[in-house]
């Protein structure tokens, strides 16, 4: 397709962030059991991209931003509701259901991350180390259970996103994942 009928969408920072949060997502699932010392970073890695991501969703380019992207729920089953009947509006930046279902990730993510933190902290390791919390409960299996809970959650919040990126790109014929990776999409 001709330079013209592209129009830049995901800047720079927006691809990396992505990417980046992928593989340090994938690192923490197939570390969880052993290598804790590279489970931890990559959390530490979640937790910063999310930091700097919330921030650019502040300042950011437009298509970055939060208040372009994050919906009332009104707007959001509306939305759904198109979809179903294969008539949704096509959005430049993220549609309506996306972004609902990208601040659900970011706020699961950030959850998992707490939880894990509060885990490591009641094995005896971590920032969270000295907390009172984990002296009162002096137990890490209630730490365990909720940090699995976001995780799975996580999951299953990142197997929907697929779905959605992947039928949004059949519905509008255009390739999502290729956007995410040029950071361009048609007019
Ligand atoms: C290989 C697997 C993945 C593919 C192909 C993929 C693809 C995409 C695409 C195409 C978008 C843009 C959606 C749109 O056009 O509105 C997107 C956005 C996003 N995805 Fe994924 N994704 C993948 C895995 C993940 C995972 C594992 C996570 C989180 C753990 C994630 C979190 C996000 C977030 C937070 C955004 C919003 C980006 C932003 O505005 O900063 N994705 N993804």
């Amino acid at each position: 397709m001709s330079s013209k009928r592209m129009i830049k969408v995901w800047d720079p920072f927006i691809r990396l962030f992505h990417w980046s949060l992928v593989a340090a997502f994938a690192i923490c699932w197939v570390t969880e059991d052993e290598l804790i010392d590279l489970h931890v970073f990559a959390g530490y890695l979640v937790a910063a991209l999310l930091m700097a991501r919330a921030v650019w969703g502040v300042i950011g380019t437009p298509y970055a931003r939060f208040s372009d992207f994050v919906s009332t729920p009104r707007k959001v089953l509306s939305y759904l509701k198109d979809l179903l009947k294969f008539k949704a509006k096509r959005f430049i930046g993220h549609n309506p259901a996306g972004g609902a279902m990208i601040v659900s990730l970011m706020i699961c993510l950030m959850l998992a991350v707490i939880s894990g933190l509060l885990l490591y902290g009641a094995e005896g390791f971590g920032p969270l180390v000295d907390l009172s919390l984990l002296e009162l409960t002096r137990s890490s299996e209630l730490f365990e259970e909720i940090h699995e809970s976001f995780a799975n959650l996580t999951l299953l919040l990142v197997l929907l996103h697929l779905a959605g990126v992947l039928f949004g790109s059949v519905i509008h014929r255009e390739n999502l994942l290729m956007a995410m990776i040029t950071g361009k999409k048609r007019r």
